[in-house]
């Protein structure tokens, strides 16, 4: 907490406590990491920052944590503390670690070449796979969901031949530029924090609040707007549900534009095999999934209707020769399409999200509870397999309400203070993942240490 900062409690617990929380927490956690901080307390040699990448270093923990092995839900750190894992790589590992079907996949490939730029036998099964899942008849494979979102929004302009496109205030969809928005007093300007940003990206990239559908409506009103990128659920601020109607106004008024509609379903894939858009019936133009969809061997998709593929094909017979823009050299390798493969067929299935829901209900009343008990002014949202516990009332309804209810400092102390008693959570935001391999009994070691966390600071 910055010294100008006057607030006497954030999330309704007292400055003070949450400060000696972290204090006292943060000491436990080096006391019990002697190995790890020896090897990594100080930075690692030859990395910028002292870290391969750099939100190793935004964990609140005082050092990154040092990780031996992962397996299930379970990691194992260099000195040997055993976490449970709800965080799950933030998605890269919504199925677990190296679920066997994958790691078998993986051995198999191993022995075959890596990445040749050509199609395998595996890739020929993958095609109608991800047509029956998703319920749309064509696709491309790249590398990351940051990328797919990049050449689908690309094939949207495309076939528009508008630039604009439109978000919702509190959006990620990776580090696509033109997403990096915000609306701050009601005015759009760039994403505070961007490093090296020159350009306004509010000239090409209108923002409106989610669930806002007067302000869609005008934003859509003057047909300049190409594609409308959104997650069905806000699950990068603190989470925010669609009300009632939002989403069918939002397929409405795109089409009334001539809009085409992205859904990014990169962390909404928690609700189903099929993701948010089958469950619910969302009928997305360009669909996008990345993390988990080859068991955490970096791999994305990106699916378009039949009208894009006809309106793309028609635009690419009669645009200038030369790159499209789209493609990185390593996408659509065999490792990619083995583990792809894999993930579909035997780990994404029909009785692994019915357990995974199942459990993250059970999550959600449990932490619910506790709450209740202490009488904080906070709440749990949920979709599918994703919890989180958000510290300020809720429900949410936009980004703008989500922003305000994050209390990054008491976030963090609670963050630690779940490591300390095995538990490890997503690091920016209290996000939770239940995957096939969590057992019920790491559920309830969650509640526990949320519930002696709670008391600590509700006492
Ligand atoms: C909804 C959504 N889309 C896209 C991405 C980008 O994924 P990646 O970093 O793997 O490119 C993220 C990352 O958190 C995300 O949450």
């Amino acid at each position: 907490m910055q010294a100008s900062d006057s607030r006497t409690s954030i999330g309704g617990i007292d400055v003070a406590r949450i400060a000696e929380l972290r204090e006292s927490e943060a000491a436990t956690f080096r006391k019990a990491r002697p190995n790890s901080e020896a090897k990594v307390g100080n930075g690692m040699a030859g990395f910028l920052g002292g870290v391969p990448m750099h939100w190793m270093t935004d964990w609140p923990t005082p050092f990154p944590i040092l990780v031996e092995s992962a397996k299930g839900a379970t990691i194992t750190d260099a000195d040997g503390n055993m976490l449970d894992d709800f965080c799950l790589g933030d998605t890269g590992s919504m199925l677990g670690h190296s679920p066997a079907a994958v790691a078998r996949a993986i051995r198999r490939q191993s022995g075959r070449g890596l990445t040749y730029m050509l199609p395998s036998e595996d890739a020929i099964a993958i095609g109608p796979l991800l047509q029956q899942r998703f319920g749309l008849p064509y696709w491309q494979i790249a590398t990351t969901a940051t990328d797919a979102n990049r050449f689908a929004l690309r094939v949207a302009r495309a076939v528009t031949g508008r630039e604009k496109i439109l978000v919702f205030n509190g959006c990620y969809h990776g580090s696509v530029d033109e997403t990096m928005v915000r609306l701050i007093d009601g005015k759009p300007v760039n994403r505070p924090g961007l490093a090296g940003e020159f350009r306004d990206l509010t000239r090409a990239t209108k923002i409106v609040e989610f669930n806002d559908i007067g302000a869609l409506e005008a934003a859509l009103g003057n047909r300049d707007v190409a594609c409308v990128i959104t997650e069905p659920v806000l699950t990068n601020s603190c989470m925010v549900l669609p009300e009632p109607g939002f989403h069918d106004a939002l397929r409405r008024l795109t089409r009334a534009a001539g809009t085409l509609l992205l859904i990014d379903e990169t962390h909404t894939i928690s609700t189903g095999p099929g993701g948010y858009a089958r469950k619910h019936g969302l009928e997305p133009d360009l669909f996008v999934l990345g993390k988990p969809v080859a068991g955490g061997v970096p791999a994305s998709i990106w699916g378009m209707s039949e009208d894009v593929a006809a309106l793309y094909g028609a635009y690419d017979r009669t645009k200038e020769p030369g790159y499209s823009g789209m493609g990185t050299t390593l996408s659509a390798n065999p490792l990619q399409f083995a583990a792809m493969r894999a993930t579909l067929e035997e780990v994404m299935t029909e009785a692994a999200y019915a357990y995974m829901d199942g459990l993250a209900r059970r999550l959600d009343a449990g932490l619910t509870a506790v709450i209740d008990r202490h009488r904080l002014p906070w709440h749990v949202a949920r979709v599918g397999a994703r919890v989180e516990f958000i510290c300020a009332p809720g429900p949410l309804r936009n980004g703008g309400e989500a922003e305000k209810a994050h209390a990054p400092e008491l976030e963090a102390a609670i963050h630690v203070a779940l490591v300390n008693r095995g538990v490890l959570i997503a690091p920016f935001h209290n996000m939770m993942l239940i995957s096939p391999a969590t057992k019920a009994a790491q559920v309830s070691r969650l509640i526990t240490a949320f519930s002696a966390v709670a008391a600590r600071l509700a006492a």
